[in-house]
């Protein structure tokens, strides 16, 4: 194997080693026998120096026109566009999706570049008439100043543009802890801004872990806006440190999304939906579909199909372009999975199929996990409830859409949820009525699209939404500008009608 590259922070548009020197090595999840990469394993002091330099970069860019800001995003996702290959490599390598997976995230970030580029020329704010005569009122988008990103592993590249575009075209400058797992994405998506012509110091990373990279960049108190995707409980402590410093804290955290399926669907349709939702990213996606909750009626054939397909599913180095499902992201998650594997199995529902750590040739050198599908799912069940991160399918069965729908709601998480059905009343019904921030019909809850609001309600998010129009709100300060040219005094919200 070829030496590992090394990746040094980048701080003010320098590469530099972490002050202590540490370094962290990140290996490939499918065979990690390959070192993917050395990383800067980041404290305090490297974020206080970021934060210097966003502090600095701040008031030059917030002044830069909107639209011009747009432009480097524009032809950053031209550079994205064409070096898709090479990072859908790179991306595969440190986190183990397939590569046409991996394809999709880079996809996934020239869209966010080109929506957030183009936001440069809208940026709408608000002109409403006044009450008064003689009397001109409007608010507009302002920057806020430097905002910290906290990102995951699991869409290194698409979820880091989806933070950092919108931030730094509203006219903020940026410091972003990528997860520890999958850093070499962010630098990818970061090189491509720079040779856009981002000037130094707009977006500034420092790799690390959580507790001694991620924690001082949410303490620090020059950071007001802080956007952090991940699990509910580290999104918790996140939340509450920011609370004590007043900060905007925008959280989109964990899913246990159900997909329902009605006893006139397609099943066809259904059970592809069920199979790239459950089993697609290996599971480790916070809006793949961990429940199946089927109309009694269909059940039986919809479950043996969906194992029959399960067990042939192609598992293993997302390198191969035959790979249908790639590996866990370490050790780690495998054994939480494999935890809750028992734990499903202790709390007596059926495993219809894997269950198991695949072993044996390469994949000794990983970390794989067989499709697993449990049936006789009770809702009360830990298996039911929790989010699992993995490729863990639980099979709930019903006999109507009211009880689907309770069923589905019944869970701490809201991001995403899907139906399928041929009754155009029943889709509607279940739109209005699932709590989730989306809602697919006849589709799997996976996939959404970067133009519309993304995020979820109860224990997954704190009511923000990134990505569609609403991005800008996560990343902008309303100023209302009221201009009285009557040249007078006059008295708004003052009862002097008459
Ligand atoms: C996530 O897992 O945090 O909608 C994001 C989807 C992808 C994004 C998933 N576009 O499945």
């Amino acid at each position: 194997m070829s030496t590992p590259r090394v990746f040094h922070n980048l701080i003010g548009g320098e590469f530099v080693p972490a002050q202590s020197g540490k370094t962290f090595e990140r290996r490939n999840p499918a065979d990690t026998r390959d070192v993917v990469g050395i990383f800067a394993d980041s404290d305090e002091r490297d974020v206080h120096a970021a934060v210097e330099a966003a502090k600095a970069a701040f008031p030059q860019w917030s002044k830069v026109p909107a639209p011009k800001r747009g432009e480097i995003l524009l032809r950053a996702a031209e550079l994205l566009h064409a070096r898709k290959e090479q990072y859908s490599r790179d991306l595969t390598r440190e986190m183990g999706k397939p590569l046409f997976e991996a394809g999709g995230d880079i996809v996934e970030a020239i869209g966010m570049a080109q929506y957030a580029g183009s936001e440069g020329r809208r940026m709408h704010g608000v002109t409403t008439p006044s009450e008064l005569p003689n009397k001109f009122q409007m608010s507009i988008r302002q920057p806020i100043g430097v905002v910290g990103l906290i990102t995951p592993w699991n869409f290194p590249m698409a979820i880091a543009s989806w933070k950092m575009l919108p931030a730094i075209v509203c006219g903020n400058t940026v410091v972003i802890k990528p997860g520890e797992d999958a850093s070499v994405s962010t630098y990818n998506l970061v090189q491509c801004l720079m040779e856009a012509g981002l000037p130094p110091g707009v977006v500034n990373i420092v790799t690390g872990y959580g507790p001694r990279a991620g924690q001082p960049l949410v303490e620090h108190p020059d950071v007001p806006v802080i956007s952090f995707t991940g699990s509910t409980e580290t999104g918790r402590l996140v939340y509450e440190l920011g609370a004590r410093r007043i900060k905007r804290v925008s959280l989109e955290m964990g899913g246990k999304n159900p997909l329902i399926v009605m006893p006139d669907a397609d099943l066809d349709l259904a059970l592809d939906g069920v199979l790239w939702a459950a089993f697609g990213t290996t599971g480790q996606r916070c809006t793949a579909t961990s429940r199946l909750i089927v109309h009694r009626a269909v059940a039986k054939e919809l479950v043996e199909r969906i194992v029959a397909r399960a067990q042939s599913l192609r598992v293993g180095n997302g390198l191969d372009p035959a790979t249908e499902m790639g590996p866990l992201v370490n050790e780690k998650q495998l054994q939480r999975v494999l935890n809750y594997i028992d734990i499903g199995k202790q709390e007596g529902a059926t495993l219809l199929c894997g269950g198991y750590r695949l072993t044996g040739g390469d994949y000794d050198y990983g970390y794989f996990i067989a499709p697993t599908v449990f049936t006789n799912v009770t809702p009360q069940m830990r298996i039911a409830r929790e989010e699992i991160f993995g490729p863990v399918l639980s099979v709930i069965e019903v006999d109507s859409l009211d009880e689907a729908v309770a069923i589905a709601n019944d869970v701490a998480y809201g991001l995403s949820s899907a139906i399928y059905t041929r009754d155009i009343n029943a889709a509607f019904r279940a739109m209005q009525a699932l709590q989730a921030g989306i809602v697919y019909i006849n589709a799997p809850t996976i996939g959404a699209e970067i133009h519309l609001p993304f995020g979820g309600v109860k224990a997954t998010g704190n009511g923000h939404r990134e990505a569609g129009p609403t991005m800008l709100d996560v990343f902008s300060e309303w100023k209302s500008v009221y201009i009285d040219y009557s040249g007078a005094l006059q008295r708004a919200q003052i009862d002097n009608a008459d």
